[in-house]
């Protein structure tokens, strides 16, 4: 576990109503930060705000749907609005949109309305608020963190299209990190598998707990240790910028 001081500031996760964005949402509140958690789900983003500001900490549901851009500006707009700025912005959201393994071989199935969707959702989304985000990430010299997948770097995932839209985080990250710098460092995460306290990833989490055991760590990895990366590359990593750090446990060793 790592800590940093967090008063002050001001923070924007998307994907915080549940899983490794609720977990990061936690983390930046208990370490001093108001934060602004964006989800689709709105009543389980109001559900998950009202217990964390149950416990005393600094938080407030914003729900949207990121695959509408208007919306999806808009919420970060007026969050950055009501808190008085934007010192970090952590794009979570995200979804494989099947809930069956699409095998690559299966090309009839990748539509081009699917393929619309999972990259509205998982590649676009991290754009539109980043690009809203830009002017008071810019002013407060702030930071933003992407959630790409290991499916992104080495394919595998749920369908290929999603290892598609994963992948291209990575692209997106780096293009981003030329784009606003110097004032703003833009990073990303890929977790191989990890298993917060509460998921709607639609993995076969047995599955996982059996498969992870023959990772160097032996495992799938927590949502702290995920929110613990988050923090490490928005309140330190000063001089790390377009970078991908891997969250796998070892997978990729
Ligand atoms: N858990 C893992 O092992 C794992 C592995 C690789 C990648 N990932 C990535 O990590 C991220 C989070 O995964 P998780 O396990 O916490 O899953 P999760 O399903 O618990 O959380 C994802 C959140 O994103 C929200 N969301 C989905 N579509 C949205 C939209 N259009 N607008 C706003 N919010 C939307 C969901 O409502 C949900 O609360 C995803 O991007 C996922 O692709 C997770």
């Amino acid at each position: 576990m790592i800590t940093a001081d967090l008063t002050g500031k001001h923070s924007l996760v998307t994907g915080g109503a549940s899983g490794l964005g609720l977990a990061t949402v936690r983390k930046f509140a208990e370490m001093g930060a108001t934060v602004a958690m964006c989800d689709l789900d709105g009543d389980r983003v109001h559900e998950s705000a009202a217990a964390l500001a149950d416990e005393g900490l600094d938080v407030f549901a914003a729900p949207t749907d990121l695959r509408d851009g208007e919306r999806a500006r808009a919420t970060v707009v007026d969050a950055a609005e009501r808190m008085g700025g934007l010192d970090h912005l952590v794009n979570i959201a995200g979804h494989p949109v099947t809930l069956a393994y699409m095998p690559p071989t299966d090309l009839d199935a990748q539509t081009e309305e699917f393929w619309d969707e999972v990259l509205s959702v998982n590649l676009l989304s991290a754009f539109r608020t980043s690009h809203a985000a830009a002017p008071y990430l810019k002013a407060s010299g702030g930071a933003i963190v992407n959630c790409a997948s290991m499916s992104g770097w080495r394919g595998g995932g749920s369908s290929s299209p999603y290892s598609v839209a994963k992948g291209a985080v990575i692209t997106l990250t780096k293009e981003l990190a030329r784009g606003l710098a110097p004032e703003v460092r833009v990073n990303a995460i890929s977790p191989s598998y990890v298993h917060p306290e509460s998921t709607n990833f639609p993995l076969k989490w047995d599955t996982v707990f059996e498969d992870t055991k023959a990772l160097p760590l032996g495992r799938p990895g927590t949502g702290e240790e995920y929110a613990d990366a988050c923090l490490f590359l928005c309140a330190g990593a000063g001089y790390i910028t377009g970078q991908t750090i891997h969250v796998d446990g070892g997978w990729s060793a």
